[in-house]
């Protein structure tokens, strides 16, 4: 049996899903994996940079109460509070920023020169740090892994790492962003924009900032890092050519349903003739049912690849919610534990 230190950078939606999935999934950690662990640090920005070596409450943590016996909150920083909560794995899932990935990336390489494995759902760290990263982690004999960052718990670097040895990535298309979807339904069935806002905020999908959904941020982002990490091409934001959904009226997309092609914000890449550069853009097309993407529905995902030794293989995730997501970093944390 092995005991995990876990710090958790970031306790919004996501990593509160993992901290009450990790509890759920106790017993099957300890008996199948021999994993017993305990969450030994917490950061976030109202609540602070905590750190308790014999390890916080979960439940304590999930209702806002960190225990009265914790010591108060840390002032210095990422540093100090790795130092207190000695962890053996971070899992770090602060906001997005998709300008640079920031603090994000400052956090991990903290975490990774500290000897902790890494474990993000933050794609800014993937897009922006994906080589430091990964230089860090392999020095230090530890894993950064992101299988949350694209498609929520459907494996996708993992399964290219892991299934897929010499294949060659020629183009991929996908559905990234469930808030869209959802908001572009919402107003299909004669409600508005705003309403459709906050169904998808109701359902603790939304970025923070849910402006970086409908203005294609998020899904612009989930290209870049897998053009990065599959392709091994630096796409920055910038290269992606980008539109919203904020411009589609409830009459236009009542109409494009009617006609059997209802819009949704579709993502695309494709290599140049050459291999050195991609053709991306995130924007509203309509889809018909006959597209390998044109029948994800609600908060539904899907990416679909066209590779060399396989003209196309997509991926669906049906109706993925917090609780997915955060498998994908549990996932990630036993792959990081096996070695
Ligand atoms: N929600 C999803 O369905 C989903 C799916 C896949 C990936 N993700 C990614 O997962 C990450 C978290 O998403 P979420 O939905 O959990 O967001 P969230 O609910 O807004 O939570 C973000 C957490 O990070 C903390 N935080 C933000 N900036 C910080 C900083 N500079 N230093 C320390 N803590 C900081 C926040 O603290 P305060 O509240 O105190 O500010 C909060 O605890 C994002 O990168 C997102 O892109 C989300």
């Amino acid at each position: 049996m092995k005991h995990y230190n876990l710090g958790f950078l970031g306790f919004g939606n996501v990593g509160r899903a993992l901290a009450r999935l990790l509890v759920a999934k106790s017993t099957e950690l300890r008996e199948r994996y021999e994993i017993e662990w305990s969450i030994t640090g917490v950061a976030t920005r109202g609540m602070g940079w905590r750190a308790r070596r014999e390890g916080f409450q979960a439940s304590s943590l999930l209702g806002n109460s960190v225990d009265a016996s914790s010591r108060p909150a840390l002032s210095t920083g990422i540093n100090e509070w790795l130092r207190g909560a000695r962890p053996d794995v971070v899992f770090e899932t602060t906001s997005l920023n998709h300008e640079t990935g920031q603090p994000a990336i400052d956090y991990l390489t903290a975490v990774l020169k500290f000897g902790s494995h890494a474990i993000t759902a933050n794609k800014g760290a993937v897009v922006y740090g994906y080589d430091e990263l990964s230089k860090l982690a392999s020095a230090a004999g530890k894993s950064f892994f992101f299988e949350s960052t694209v498609l929520d718990s459907a494996p996708v670097f993992s399964l290219f790492r892991e299934t897929l040895p010499a294949v060659k990535l020629r183009a991929f298309s996908g559905i990234f962003n469930s808030t869209s979807n959802v908001i572009i339904e919402t107003m299909e069935a004669g409600r508005s924009f705003d309403e459709g806002v906050k169904m998808a905020q109701e359902l603790g999908i939304t970025e923070t900032d849910p402006a970086h959904d409908v203005d294609g941020w998020d899904a612009t982002v989930k290209v870049c890092a897998l053009a990065k990490v599959l392709m091994r091409l630096p796409l920055k934001p910038s290269d992606v050519r980008r539109e919203g959904i904020r411009s589609l009226g409830t009459q236009k997309l009542q109409a494009a349903r009617i006609d059997g092609k209802p819009y949704k914000l579709v993502a695309r890449a494709t290599l140049s003739d050459n291999g050195s550069s991609l053709n991306a853009s995130v924007k509203p097309e309509q889809l018909a049912s006959t597209d390998p993407l044109g029948n994800v529905r609600g908060t539904s995902l899907a990416v679909h690849f066209e590779l060399d030794m396989m003209p196309g293989l997509t991926i669906t995730s049906h109706r993925p919610s917090l609780h997915s997501t955060a498998y994908g970093l549990l996932a990630d944390f036993i792959n990081a534990a096996s070695g």
